[in-house]
C-alpha cells in the first residue's frame, strides 16, 4: 500500500467514525432537539481545541449478533480540550450507536480519560446521553459502569467532575452524575431515573410520566440531584463554561484571578436601608449578593431547591468566591433539612478547591416540628455544622440581620473557625428571637395577668427590653465573636480587604483516614 492509500485509508475510517451510528440515527437525534455528541463537544470546547482519544476502539461483543454490528468509537467520544484556554478532559455519549449504551469498551475510553485527567490534575466534563448498560454485553457493561464509579470516587476533591444529562441517564448509570460535583440538565431531553415508567408501573403499580419521574424541574427543584436546569443544549454548555471559570484545574491550585475594573471601593446606599424595620419583613438576599460582588455577576447553584438559603459563585476583585446566603425571602430563612444538605455540600466542595468560602446570615433558626425532626434534621442539619466546622479556606461571615439559636453557631461563626466575622449594625445576635424568649423566660409571670391588654403590654415591654439587650450586634462584638461592626455600603471593600488578608491562610485538620459526617 502506498502512503497516499494508507492516508486514504486513514481519512475514510476517520469519517466513519464521524459517522456514529449513521445518517439515519443522526437525523433522529436532531429531530429530538438534540445534538450529536461530536457536535456537543465543538460547542462546549474552544474552537479547535479537541483531541480525540479512541476514535477506532470498537466493541468485542459477539452475542446476539453484535459481531456484525461494529461502529467506531463504540457509543462514545473522549478526548481533551481546553475551555478559555484551560485544559479539561471530556467525554460525551454518543446516542446514535446502540442509544449510547454502555459497552465494555466504551467505559473503558471513559475510564482512560479519567486517569489522564487526574495524571495530570484537570477537570472532567460528561455528557450523558444513554439508554444505560449495553444489555448484550451483561456484566461487562455493569463492571465497566462500576469502573467508572470506582473512579468518579478516587477523583472526588481531587479534580472538578462534572456532569451535563442531555438525554436519557437511566439505571445505575445515574450514579456517576450523582459522584461529581455539579450536574447540568436540558429540560424536556434530560432526564434521570433508577427505573423507567414502565418498571415503575410494574413494580408500585404508579403511573408516571418520564419528566414527572426524573425530568428537570424534579431533580432540579424536588430531589436535588440536578444543580442546573438549561432550556437547550447551548445554554447547557454555556452554564459548565461559566462554572469551570470559577474552579481550580485540581485541588492543588487556587482557583484563577481574573482582571477587575469594578471600583474594589464602591459605597452601596441601598444596602443601608435593605434590611427593613420589622424584623420578620423579608428582603431579597440576591439583591444584596449581586450589589457587593464584581459586575453583579452571580452564578446559582441549586436555584429552585432548598430556596430558603441561596449558595453560588461569584468574584470579588477578581477573586473567586463560594457565597452562601440565608434567603429571608423564602421560609424566612429558616435552616431545615434540604438547606442544611445543599449548603454543606457547597461549602464541602469549595473547601476541598481551595475556594473562599463568604457567608451572609439572616437566618431565624432551625425549623422546629415533627415533620422535620422525623425526617432527621438532627443528622441533616449536622451536615453543614460538620461542612463549616471542617473546612480550612477562608472564611468570611457578615451577619446581616438574624443570627438566632444553633443557626447562629452553624452559619461561619467565629467558634467553627470563621476568619473574619462582621456584623451589620441592624444584626441581632441571640439564642432565640425576642417573642420566643420572653415566652420562656416569663412564663410564669404572663400566665397570672388575666386582663389581656395588660399582658400584651407586659409582653412588647419585655421583648422590647430584651431586644434592647440582646438583639443587637454588639454583645457578640463585646466577647470578640465578632470582629467588626460594619456599615453596610462599604461591605463589598470590607469583604476585598478580608480577602486579601487571607489570601496566604494555611489551615489543615488532625491527620486521619477521612472524618465521618453525618450522611
Ligand atoms: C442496548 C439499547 C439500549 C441498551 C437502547 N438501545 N438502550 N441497546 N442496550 N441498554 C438501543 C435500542 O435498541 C435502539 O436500537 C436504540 O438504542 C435507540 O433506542 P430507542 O428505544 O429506539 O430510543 P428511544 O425511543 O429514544 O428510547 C430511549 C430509551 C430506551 C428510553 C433510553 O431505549 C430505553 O428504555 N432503553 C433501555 C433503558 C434501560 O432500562 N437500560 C438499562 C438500565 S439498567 P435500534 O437498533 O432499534 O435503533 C443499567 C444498569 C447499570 O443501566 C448498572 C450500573 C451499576
Amino acid at each position: 500500500m502506498s502512503i497516499e492509500d494508507k492516508l486514504q485509508e486513514l481519512t475514510e475510517r476517520r469519517n466513519e467514525a464521524m459517522m456514529g451510528g449513521g445518517e439515519k440515527k443522526i437525523h433522529s437525534q436532531h429531530r429530538k432537539g438534540k445534538y450529536t455528541a461530536r457536535e456537543r463537544i465543538d460547542l462546549l470546547l474552544d474552537e479547535g481545541s479537541f483531541e480525540e482519544f479512541d476514535m477506532f476502539v470498537s466493541h468485542r461483543c459477539i452475542d446476539f449478533g453484535l459481531e456484525d454490528e461494529q461502529y467506531l468509537s463504540d457509543g462514545v467520544v473522549t478526548g481533551y480540550g481546553t475551555i478559555d484556554g484551560r485544559l479539561v478532559y471530556v467525554f460525551s455519549q454518543d446516542f446514535t450507536v446502540f442509544g449510547g449504551s454502555l459497552s465494555e469498551m466504551y467505559a473503558e475510553k471513559i475510564c482512560k480519560v479519567m486517569d489522564k485527567a487526574m495524571l495530570v490534575g484537570a477537570p472532567v466534563i460528561g455528557i450523558n446521553d444513554s439508554g444505560g448498560a449495553r444489555i448484550q454485553e451483561g456484566v461487562k457493561s455493569l463492571g465497566g459502569y462500576a469502573d467508572i464509579f470506582r473512579r468518579n470516587i478516587l477523583a472526588s476533591g481531587v479534580i472538578p467532575q462534572i456532569s451535563a444529562v442531555f438525554g436519557p441517564c437511566a439505571g445505575g448509570a445515574v450514579y456517576s452524575p450523582a459522584l461529581t460535583d455539579f450536574t447540568i440538565m436540558t429540560k424536556n431531553t434530560g432526564y434521570m431515573f433508577i427505573t423507567g415508567p414502565k418498571v415503575v408501573k410494574t413494580v408500585t403499580g404508579e403511573t408516571v410520566s418520564e419528566e414527572d419521574l426524573g425530568g428537570a424541574f424534579v431533580h432540579s427543584s424536588k430531589s436535588g440531584a440536578v444543580h442546573f436546569v438549561a432550556d437547550d443544549e447551548e445554554e447547557g454548555v454555556l452554564l459548565i463554561r461559566k462554572l469551570i471559570s470559577y474552579m481550580p484545574q485540581n485541588n492543588l491550585e487556587d482557583p484563577p484571578l481574573y482582571p477587575c475594573t469594578d471600583p474594589i471601593d464602591r459605597l452601596e446606599d441601598y444596602l443601608n436601608e435593605v434590611i427593613p424595620d420589622s424584623a420578620n419583613k423579608p428582603y431579597d438576599v440576591i439583591n444584596v449578593i449581586e450589589t457587593i460582588v464584581d459586575y453583579g455577576e452571580f452564578l446559582e447553584v441549586h436555584e429552585n431547591y432548598a430556596q430558603n438559603i441561596v449558595c453560588g459563585f461569584a468574584k470579588f476583585n477578581g477573586m473567586p468566591v463560594g457565597i452562601v446566603a440565608n434567603q429571608p425571602n423564602y421560609l424566612a430563612g429558616v435552616l431545615d433539612i434540604n438547606a442544611s444538605r445543599k449548603a454543606a455540600r457547597f461549602v464541602r466542595f469549595c473547601d476541598a478547591f481551595n475556594i473562599p468560602i463568604i457567608t451572609l446570615v439572616d437566618v431565624p433558626g432551625y425549623l422546629p416540628g415533627t415533620a422535620q425532626e422525623y425526617a432527621g434534621i438532627i443528622i441533616h442539619g449536622a451536615k453543614l455544622l460538620f461542612a463549616y466546622g471542617e473546612a480550612t479556606v477562608p472564611k468570611i461571615t457578615i451577619v446581616l440581620r438574624k443570627a438566632y439559636g444553633g443557626a447562629y453557631d452553624v452559619m461561619g461563626s467565629k467558634h467553627l473557625r470563621g476568619d473574619i466575622n462582621y456584623a451589620w449594625p441592624t444584626a441581632e445576635i441571640a439564642v432565640m428571637g425576642p417573642k420566643g424568649a420572653i415566652e420562656v423566660l416569663h412564663y410564669t409571670e404572663i400566665q397570672k395577668i388575666k386582663d389581656p391588654k395588660e399582658r400584651v403590654k407586659f409582653i412588647s415591654e419585655k421583648e422590647q427590653e430584651y431586644r434592647e439587650k440582646f438583639a443587637t450586634p454588639y454583645v457578640a462584638a463585646k466577647y470578640g465573636y465578632i470582629d467588626d461592626v460594619i456599615e453596610p455600603r462599604n461591605t463589598r471593600f470590607r469583604i476585598i480587604r478580608a480577602l486579601q488578608s487571607l489570601a496566604t491562610k494555611k489551615d489543615t485538620n488532625p491527620p486521619k483516614k477521612h472524618s465521618n459526617i453525618p450522611l
